[in-house]
């Protein structure tokens, strides 16, 4: 008999607090980490550097293709090295945001990506941080969980994020980022940002992530009876 390995998937919209809820699960359970939004952030930025035109899905599929990218993985953060070279804080920009948003729209560039994503999918097992894990990528996901919080509150936590990075923009704006981002994630035509059925959705506005974690764990251990939890 084949050996299933479990997945579980984090869907949901941007600054939801997916990333941070990823990462402490996958840390305590010691399982491998998939944050599909560095995979279309970096093709965004190797578009970028080499000059695509990103309304051409044919060029970013030969892109895809030729793509040089490794991921190197400390305590399940990743650094991503795109031709060797680390571009890990380069690609958490509101540009490239915007970009990954944009390029994500082409149905020839979801597909070309799947091979990718799907060989994050390793013993002893996976969480899936993405728009659709639950819905394309993973679509046998034991558990599925989709998290979204209001656009103000999830403003909030982006400016917070990039302000630790040193990188300050107004809060209208970003609001008005964010909200086209959503607009394009939730309405375009393939794979859109959808809770998959049968996942267990979250609305993080009002929660502290130990108050996720803890409702999310619940939900594992109910669900699927998991032990290491
Ligand atoms: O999760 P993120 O903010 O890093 O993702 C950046 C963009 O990439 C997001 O706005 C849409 C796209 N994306 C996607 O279409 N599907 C995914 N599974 C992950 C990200």
């Amino acid at each position: 008999m084949p050996i299933i390995i479990p997945v579980i998937t984090i869907d949901g919209t941007s600054s939801s607090g997916k990333g941070t809820v990823c990462n402490i699960l996958s840390n305590e359970l010691k399982w491998n980490f998939l944050d599909s939004g560095i995979i279309y952030r970096t093709l965004a930025l190797a578009a970028i550097y080499k000059k695509i035109n990103t309304k051409s899905e044919n060029s970013l599929v030969s892109l895809i293709i030729n793509l040089n990218v490794r991921f190197v993985f400390n305590k399940h953060i990743a650094k991503i090295f795109l031709d060797g070279k680390d571009i890990t804080d380069k690609i958490r920009n509101e540009n490239i945001s915007i970009l990954a948003s944009k390029i994500a729209t082409f149905k020839k560039v979801r597909h070309a990506l799947l091979f990718l994503q799907r060989s994050f999918r390793k013993l002893p097992g996976l969480i899936a941080d993405g728009r659709d894990m639950g819905t394309v990528v993973f679509p046998d996901a034991s558990v599925k969980i989709f998290l979204d919080a209001s656009l103000q509150i999830r403003t909030k936590r982006r400016m917070k994020q990039l302000q630790k990075k040193g990188l300050y923009i107004n809060f209208e704006d970003l609001l008005k980022k964010i909200k086209e981002r959503d607009l394009r994630d939730h309405n375009r035509e393939f794979n859109p940002l959808i809770a998959a059925k049968n996942s267990l959705i979250l609305d993080s506005s009002k929660m502290s992530i130990e108050e996720i974690i803890k409702v999310i764990k619940n939900y594992i251990k109910k669900k699927y009876n998991y032990y290491y939890i």
